[in-house]
This record gives structure tokens, C-alpha cells and sequence, in this order.
């Protein structure tokens, strides 16, 4: 495995792989790695001959200062999961690297920006924009691959890929949990015991949520998650909404759609956790 942290190196590694014919895999990451990113390294290395891997917390994504200080960073021990993995090549630039210069774009993700995490998190997207459009740039992968926990990331995302004309395909993963229902998340590790403990009620109220399609109209539905949810004391909604799963947009009826998607975001102690269910 070959771990690269400037840009020159970098093109240098992508011009042999292509005089070489072989198909590129690329899996962006902030590192801190667990299962749910392996999935995608795993998925990425079936479909591909070589794969990229790309670590960096990236600043313009963090609307929140204290939350990119805190951010999990936990180099050495993703870099032997990777090589264990089998990943080819690991890019880990500086932020020097990646913003030589302030990155002024501002991207039009249309409504899909203007709900749930692009609402609540002001400047998020484009951040996530900035960095997945050079990421998409500097390497021109055939395939990249992201997660579905990230729901709504997943749509400005192939947004992005028409934006900016890029050719590489989108590949969407399943979401990846702990065995007690919790989405496995690199803040998992910032939890307290106690609310590690609790945490595993969200993915539960989601579950039986789902099973009240037919009986309950969406209203009663967002309602019972977000007071079954807010009940516990060690977690605090701070939106559930069960929206169309192409135009992220809030649904009146599930009849009028064909995938109806409950995304949530709750506040467990000082941290956000993110999940959803599909509902239709
Ligand atoms: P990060 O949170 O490190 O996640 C990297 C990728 O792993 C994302 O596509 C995310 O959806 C996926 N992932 C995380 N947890 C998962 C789980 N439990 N199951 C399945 N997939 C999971 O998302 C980002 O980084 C950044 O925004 C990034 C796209 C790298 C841009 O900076």
C-alpha cells in the first residue's frame, strides 16, 4: 500500500494506473476509520483494479470550530486497517495541500441543500462540495463510493457529479451498524457511557416506526419518533422527517411517492448522531 501526501505524487500514482488500463476506485474519507468505511473499501475493491482512499478532515465542511478540534483523528491505525483491507493507495494531504488558497465556490444543490442537515448546518454541503469536487478532480476514478448513513450527503453528491461534469460513477452502500442497532459512526467514540448506552433507541424507534406504514398517516408517524425518541434523557431530537428519497422534500401521503425516506439527526450528549430508515 502506498500512502501519498502531496498532489505531485498523487498524479504521478493516477497517470501509471491509467498507462496501465486499470479501473480506479476512490473512497473519500475523514478517517477514524471503522466498519461502515471497510464497507465501502471492500465494495470498492470487488468493482475495481486499484483503489484510492482518501483521509482529511476536511475544515471547510465543519460549521462548528469546537467539532473539527474534537474530530477523531486516529492516522496510524487506518492506515493498517487500509493495508489489511488491501487498499493500493491512501492519499492524506495537508490542509495546505488540499486549500493552497481560500476555495470561494459556491455550489447550487437546489432544494436538496435547503432541508435537514443543509438547514441545520449552515455551509456544510458546499464544504462537502469543495472537497469531493477536487477529491473527483485530482482523482478521476471510474467508481466512488459513499454511504448511505450519510442520506442526504449521497444526493448533493451525484448533484455535484453533474455540476462540476464529471464522469465518475456514483456507488451508494448500506449503512453499517453495531450489533445493538447503533449506525457505526467515527463520533460513536466521542459518546459517553451513558449515552452510548442509550444511543441504540434511535435506530429501535425507527424500526418500529416503519412497521406503522398502512396504519398511521406521516404526521403521527414524525410525531411518535420524535417523542418516543425524545423521552429518554440522554437524547434529544433535533429533526426527524420522512421525506421523497430523490427530492429530500417532505412527504403529505406515502401513496403519492415511490421512496419514502425518515431521516434523523439527535443530539446524544455533545454529539450529533445521524441515521435514517427507508420507509417505502
Ligand atoms: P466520513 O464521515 O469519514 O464518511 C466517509 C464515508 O463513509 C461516507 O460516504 C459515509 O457515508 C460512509 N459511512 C460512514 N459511516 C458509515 C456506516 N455506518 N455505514 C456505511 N457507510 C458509512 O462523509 C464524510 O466522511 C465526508 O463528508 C466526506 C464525503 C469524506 C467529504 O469530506
Amino acid at each position: 500500500m502506498e500512502v501519498i501526501n502531496n498532489k505531485r505524487e498523487l498524479v504521478a500514482s493516477i497517470n501509471q494506473c491509467k498507462k496501465e488500463g486499470k479501473s480506479i476506485g476512490l473512497v473519500p474519507t475523514m478517517g477514524a476509520l471503522h466498519e461502515g468505511h471497510l464497507s465501502l473499501v471492500k465494495e470498492a475493491l470487488k468493482d475495481n483494479d486499484v483503489i484510492f482512499v482518501s483521509i482529511f478532515v476536511n475544515p471547510t465542511q465543519f460549521n462548528n470550530s469546537k467539532d473539527l478540534e474534537t474530530y477523531p483523528r486516529t492516522l496510524e491505525n487506518d492506515l493498517q486497517l487500509l493495508k489489511e483491507a488491501g487498499c493500493s493507495y491512501v492519499f492524506t494531504p495537508s490542509v495546505e495541500e488540499i486549500y493552497p488558497e481560500p476555495d470561494n465556490r459556491i455550489f447550487d444543490f437546489g432544494y436538496l441543500d435547503t432541508v435537514m442537515e443543509g438547514a441545520n448546518r449552515p455551509g456544510h454541503f458546499n464544504g462537502v462540495g469543495q472537497i469531493v469536487s477536487k477529491l473527483l478532480t485530482l482523482i478521476p476514478a471510474n467508481k466512488a463510493y459513499f454511504g448511505m448513513k450519510d442520506f442526504q450527503q449521497v444526493a448533493i453528491i451525484k448533484q455535484l457529479v453533474k455540476i462540476i461534469k464529471s464522469d465518475t460513477e456514483i456507488v451508494k452502500c448500506p449503512i453499517i451498524r453495531e450489533s445493538d442497532g447503533l449506525a457505526k459512526s467515527s463520533r460513536n467514540a466521542l459518546l459517553t457511557i451513558e449515552h452510548r448506552k442509550n444511543a441504540p433507541i434511535i435506530h429501535a424507534s425507527l424500526k418500529k416506526a416503519s412497521t406503522f406504514v398502512g396504519d398511521k398517516n406521516v404526521k403521527d408517524i414524525e410525531e411518535w419518533v420524535i417523542n418516543e425518541i425524545n423521552s429518554n434523557q440522554y437524547l434529544e431530537v433535533e429533526y426527524f422527517k420522512i421525506i421523497d428519497e430523490d427530492t429530500l422534500q417532505p412527504v403529505d401521503k406515502f401513496e403519492n411517492h415511490n421512496g419514502v425516506v425518515g431521516c434523523i439527526t439527535v443530539q446524544a450528549g455533545n454529539v450529533r448522531l445521524i441515521d435514517n430508515i427507508t420507509f417505502k
